[in-house]
């Protein structure tokens, strides 16, 4: 059954407002192959999920503590997808729920904004933060939307936001190993049940493989020497926290090869998130699936933190004739907000438009 936003509307509003959808990743079988991480794939294929049915949790009844996060460029995202009220929105990166909250506000109390996130305390955090406020909560990956749309039978958006890479919240979270000055786990997970953590990818891929993803993802050119350290360390003892990791590698690297403004593991840490969260594969997915589920005139704004995101934006932006590319050169934070929010610093904003496709026939 398919139904009116109107329908759909007040439908949601007298069922059960906590409700949870989640959706297991998107089947592997039809996703498009990752180089990096078609690499290490021997490792990773027994994890993947391939049950695509949906079902409906209820939420947990934890009590999260606030967000940290700061929404990133809020005021130009606005301006681009200009919610207006009763429409239906998609933040497929739910975070903090800053961006959801601005938005949500502008489309209620007749419009919807549908929150995924594959983190399920972002989920915890946000369900309590917006409290009141029209938004349904999906645990699940952006590249999963169509069948988050499908399980909340809605057939079209308004519009989409993706606020790509990981939130202030899970980089203050210990337990996940996001930030390498903390001594966690090295986990780097966005959902920690799902798929292989960082030290099971460090502790077992071969040599090469490790050199290759090191490179790929965190284009760093001192991915050899990172990788053989690894190697040679993990033969003495398992490599199993972010503090163990980063040490080793300010420790491998020679004075004159070590990054001059930033710390040597950064772009291991990088490359070890982006291959156990598949985040290229994920954006790569979202990118083709989405327009699709967008009204002629929605807009699409994603906020990329590294130019292995970005250029996926870019290039989708100015190749699908479906969309109508809005940024010739991506939107940046201003000083204002640099000053406020130094995470702004790496953020690029694109935007684009769903357009008609021309018959070709
Ligand atoms: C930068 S934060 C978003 C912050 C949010 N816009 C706010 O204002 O608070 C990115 C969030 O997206 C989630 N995430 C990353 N990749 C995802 C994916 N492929 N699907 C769903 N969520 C994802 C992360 O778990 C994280 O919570």
């Amino acid at each position: 059954m398919i139904m009116t936003h109107s329908e759909f509307s007040s439908a949601k509003r007298s069922d059960d407002s906590t409700a949870r959808v989640s959706i297991p990743f998107f089947d592997p079988a039809s996703a498009i192959p990752d180089t990096a991480v078609a690499a290490g794939a021997e490792e990773e294929e027994s994890t993947k999920a391939s049950d695509r049915d949906a079902v409906v949790s209820a939420v947990s009844a934890t009590h999260a503590e606030p967000t940290v996060h700061i929404p990133i460029m809020p005021e130009p995202i606005l301006a681009a997808l200009v919610p207006q009220p009763g429409q239906i929105f998609v933040d497929g990166t739910l975070g903090g729920g800053g961006h959801t909250e601005l938005i949500a506000r502008r489309v209620a109390p007749n419009g919807w904004v549908i929150g995924l996130d594959r983190d399920p305390k972002a989920l915890d955090r946000s369900q309590q933060r917006l409290a009141g406020l029209p938004v349904r909560y999906a645990q699940a990956n952006f590249c999963n939307i169509p069948e988050v749309l499908e399980q909340l039978q809605v057939t079209q958006i308004d519009g989409v936001l993706l606020d790509l890479g990981l939130s202030s919240d899970q980089l203050a979270d210990r337990e996940r190993g996001f930030s390498f000055s903390m001594d966690g786990p090295l986990d780097l997970r966005f959902d920690p049940t799902e798929g292989k953590s960082a030290s099971q990818l460090v502790n077992r891929l071969s040599e090469e493989h490790l050199a290759d993803l090191i490179y790929q993802y965190g284009e760093d050119r001192n991915s050899r020497i990172i990788a053989r350290a690894i190697c040679a360390q993990r033969r003495l003892v398992p490599i199993e926290t972010a503090g163990a990791l980063a040490e080793l590698i300010r420790h491998a690297i020679p004075a004159a090869r070590r990054p001059k403004k930033i710390d040597p593991a950064t772009q291991t840490f990088q490359a070890l998130r982006i291959a156990v969260n598949e985040e290229l594969k994920s954006l790569e997915i979202a990118l083709q699936r989405i327009p699709e589920y967008m009204k002629i005139g929605a807009k699409i704004a994603i906020l990329s933190f590294h130019s292995l995101e970005d250029r996926r934006v870019k290039e989708a932006f100015r190749d699908d004739p479906r969309l109508k590319n809005l940024t010739k050169k991506p939107i940046v934070a201003d000083d204002a907000e640099l000053a406020a929010n130094p995470r702004a610093r790496s953020a690029k904003l694109r935007i684009a438009e769903r357009v008609e496709v021309e018959d070709p026939r």
